[in-house]
């Protein structure tokens, strides 16, 4: 990530980034008490804004707290939080945590105002040869919590899964368990064999993806066939093309997969029907409203 952009929000006020403070008793620093979102904006335009506001607001509902803002108030405050920090492109993150605490207590207190924070960051274009060539990327046994359907700042399996891949000199990790394929440490995972593009159905072991599901909708839409089903290791290694689905980056193509060429070894035609569908769809939205009217 870029270093961030100096105006954020939080709790109710713009300010700069390198002043904004919060209690070290917040339930989100002693807990990982807290939910997030990543959304790219694309010519200041907040892109995908309901999606990412409806999970935001599914992923509240799940750890028992009322969303803090409307959808309204979140679009306003997004806008000008891009606006504040020069328009164009970048992407925002929003935090929600449970709040500051009175000491250090497990029980939930109902009482606590939550801790609402959102920066920006910039988003550079993706370099070419990246997108021509693809990503390598490695496996990794899946060892999270029950909830990953809950977009949680409790990173710390992702975070390591994240760093393996470092240190294999790759982009991913892909996780797997019990010999099935679930998602990336920070992506959605699709695969690719004879023309189909195949997903594992959600359910509390992966987090719904708005790529994945924009995907899915262009896929749809451009007359690719789509299998949402639970998918093997052997699967997946016998994958004509590998993608990952993120919202900073769209769809990349995975070339290499522990450290073996992925198909051709090259991007292949779906990864690149689907990244000319994802910039057409991105200017197809362009100007357009935020939310329904
Ligand atoms: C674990 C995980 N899965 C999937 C995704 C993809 O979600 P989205 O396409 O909404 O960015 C992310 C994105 O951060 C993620 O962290």
């Amino acid at each position: 990530m870029a270093a961030p952009l100096p105006v954020c929000w939080l709790n109710g006020e713009f300010q700069p980034l390198a002043e904004a403070r919060i209690s070290p008793l917040d339930r989100g620093f002693l807990f990982g008490d807290a939910v997030y979102e990543v959304l790219p904006v694309y010519g200041g335009r907040p892109f995908l804004f309901v999606e990412h506001i409806a999970r935001l607001e599914r992923s509240l509902g799940e750890i028992r707290m009322r969303p803090p803002l409307s959808r309204a108030d979140w679009a306003g405050l997004l806008t000008e939080l891009v606006a504040r920090n020069g328009g164009g492109d970048m992407y925002l993150y929003v935090h929600v945590s449970r709040g500051a605490e009175e000491g250090r207590n497990h029980a939930l207190n109902p009482a606590l105002a939550p801790t609402v924070f959102l920066m920006a960051a910039p988003l550079p274009p993706l370099d070419p040869a990246v997108r021509d060539a693809g990503v390598s990327a490695i496996t990794a046994p899946d060892q999270r919590w029950g909830r990953c359907d809950i977009k949680s700042t409790a990173l710390l399996a992702n975070v390591l899964a994240k760093s393996l891949a470092m240190d294999a000199g790759a982009t991913e990790a892909i996780l797997l368990a019990g010999g099935r394929l679930r998602e990336g440490s920070s992506s959605s995972v699709m695969v690719v064999r004879e023309g189909t593009v195949a997903v594992p159905p959600y359910g509390p072991e992966i987090l719904p993806g708005t790529t994945r599901d924009l995907a899915l909708r262009l896929c749809a839409r451009a007359g690719i066939p789509v299998r949402v089903a639970p998918i093997s290791e052997a699967e997946l290694r016998a994958a004509d093309e590998i993608l990952l689905g993120f919202a900073t980056r769209g769809i990349l193509a995975v070339t290499r997969l522990d450290g073996a060429p992925v198909g051709s070894g090259r991007p292949g035609p779906v990864a690149l029907r689907l990244q000319a569908l994802f910039a057409a769809y991105r200017t197809e939205l362009a100007g357009t409203p935020l939310l329904p009217a």
